[in-house]
């Protein structure tokens, strides 16, 4: 058990491996603690990682953006340790680079912290992957996986098949102008 500042201590999780639990009571949109560790390359990850090769997933990488992703296994702090839930009571959330993670709602002293990973699908994952992810969070919430919920990654695929066909749209209404000015008419008005 250790005891860090924070307000919560490191201990065995039913969930998964260690959790961190309320050692206070922690006040509806409390700042808990910040996502340290060594800020690295998507690139850098994969290669320090090999995914395929565990039948268990597990990580401390946090995804902060495209470019960044943060490793708490080097120069990392004990937010490492917070588990995934389906129905969470904490959150995460970035401000200008930084992970902060954030309380929910009031959490009372003994429960376990826990925010959403809902990591990113690319839509193609295989059966293995889906075991690799599956989620033990054991709430009546529990969509049965760590990753983002598929009607997210739905969402979002139509979202850019929207911002897509829009600027398609765009293109070929500027094509238009600019061919019929070429012509020598003028745009309708
Ligand atoms: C940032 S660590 C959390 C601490 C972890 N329990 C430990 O002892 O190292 C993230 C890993 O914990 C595990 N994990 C966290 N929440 C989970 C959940 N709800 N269901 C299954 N595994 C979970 C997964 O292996 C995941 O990759
Ligand atoms: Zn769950």
């Amino acid at each position: 058990m250790t005891n860090t500042g924070h307000p919560f201590e490191i201990r065995e999780s039913p969930v998964a491996g260690k959790g961190a639990f309320a050692t206070r009571p922690i006040r509806k949109g409390e700042r808990i603690i910040e996502y340290t560790g060594e800020r690295i390359t998507h690139a850098e990850a994969d290669a320090r990682y090999d995914d395929d090769s565990m039948e268990e997933h597990h990580t401390f990488l946090f995804t902060v953006s495209s470019r960044t992703v943060i490793d708490a296994t080097r120069e990392g702090n004990d937010a490492r340790f917070i588990n995934h839930s389906c129905d969470p009571n904490c959150e995460s959330e970035i401000e200008r680079g930084r992970v902060f993670i954030f309380a929910l709602r009031d959490i009372r002293p003994g429960e376990e912290l826990a925010y959403d990973y809902a990591y990113e699908r690319s839509g193609d994952e295989t059966e293995k992957e889906e075991r690799q992810y599956r989620c033990l969070c054991g709430t009546r919430a529990c969509r049965g996986s760590i990753m983002e919920p598929r009607e997210t990654y739905e969402a979002r695929q139509r979202a850019q098949a929207r911002k897509k066909a829009a600027a398609r749209r765009q293109r070929e209404r500027a094509k238009a102008q600019y061919g019929s000015q070429s012509r020598g008419k003028r745009p309708a008005r």
